[in-house]
């Protein structure tokens, strides 16, 4: 192992290397553990949604199960083919392919842009660095200063977005507890399970890095600012679990679609609770 003697500070530029030479750390083993857990998960999560996107059927249970449950990966509906799901007055008839293609660009461009994930995969997937104190798997780093990664700061853009889709699955969730056909109410796994998701959506959403910055970034008094204060209060406890908002989000969602799924393919019936 090299002693802190033979580690020469290495000054971070733009266009130049970062870290010194590959693989030099002082870190003790087993920080590759976490990298490799968030390549798994990641990956796992990127090939599922994308298999479930392509596959434009089983993503509602409608009147034929007396339920009312539609995957948050083809909500809202867009497009003619799932105008089973509701949503009539949003069809786009010239789209012919799943409305998944279309619906996952806004949740997909919001979390990829997020600032954990960020972190996340440019350890996991491109050594940049592969881990704090690890030198960087790149002979160059270019930052985030130029195309395709300047990119990133659209996030604020995508937050905007992606709280419409919170209000859309929020809706979802509450008309998961009406019975179709008779009107009347009730609850099932399934309601639950799109309430579970729609909670997790909203508490990832306003732990967002920028939902506090909006709170309450560039506000020299917050004396004068009480409300602004006050949302910056409220948000700040939530930002400081982003990281596992982040993951237990990103695992429900994907549950949240696999359990209607199975549910519409007939694979179980959604069991009712009253
Ligand atoms: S920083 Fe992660 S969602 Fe905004």
């Amino acid at each position: 192992m090299s002693t802190l003697q033979e580690i020469k500070p290495v000054p971070v530029a733009l266009g130049g290397a970062r870290g010194g030479p590959r693989a030099r750390t002082l870190r003790p083993g087993g920080w590759g553990t976490e990298k490799w857990v968030t390549f798994s998960v990641l990956t796992a999560f990127v090939v599922y949604s994308t298999w479930a996107a392509f596959q434009n059927g089983n993503f509602y249970v409608g009147a034929g199960q007396h339920r009312d449950l539609i995957s948050p990966f083809y909500s809202p509906c867009l497009t003619q083919t799932c105008t089973q799901g509701g949503g009539g007055g949003l069809t786009l008839h010239w789209w012919t392919l799943s409305p998944a293609l279309l619906i996952l660009i806004v949740p997909g461009g919001f979390r990829l842009t997020c600032y954990y994930y960020r972190k996340a995969y440019y350890r996991s997937f491109w050594q940049s660095p592969p881990a704090c104190a690890v030198a960087d798997g790149h002979d160059r780093y270019t930052g985030e200063t130029r195309f395709p990664l300047v990119l990133q700061n659209l996030h604020r853009y995508f937050w905007y977005l992606a709280l419409i889709f919170n209000v859309i699955l929020t809706v979802d969730a509450v008309v998961s507890f009406r019975l179709p056909g008779d009107g009347g109410i009730g609850a099932s796994v399934g309601s639950l399970v799109l309430t579970a998701n729609a909670v997790l959506l909203w508490m990832y959403s306003l732990s967002c890095h920028y939902c506090r910055h909006a709170c309450g970034g560039h506000v020299d008094q917050f004396s004068k600012h009480p409300v602004r204060h006050r949302l910056w209060t409220l948000v700040t406890p939530l930002n400081a679990r982003h990281m596992q908002l982040a993951w237990a989000s990103l695992i429900m969602v994907a549950l949240a679609d696999g359990y209607v799924r199975l549910v519409a393919s007939g694979v179980f019936t959604d069991p009712k609770i009253f």
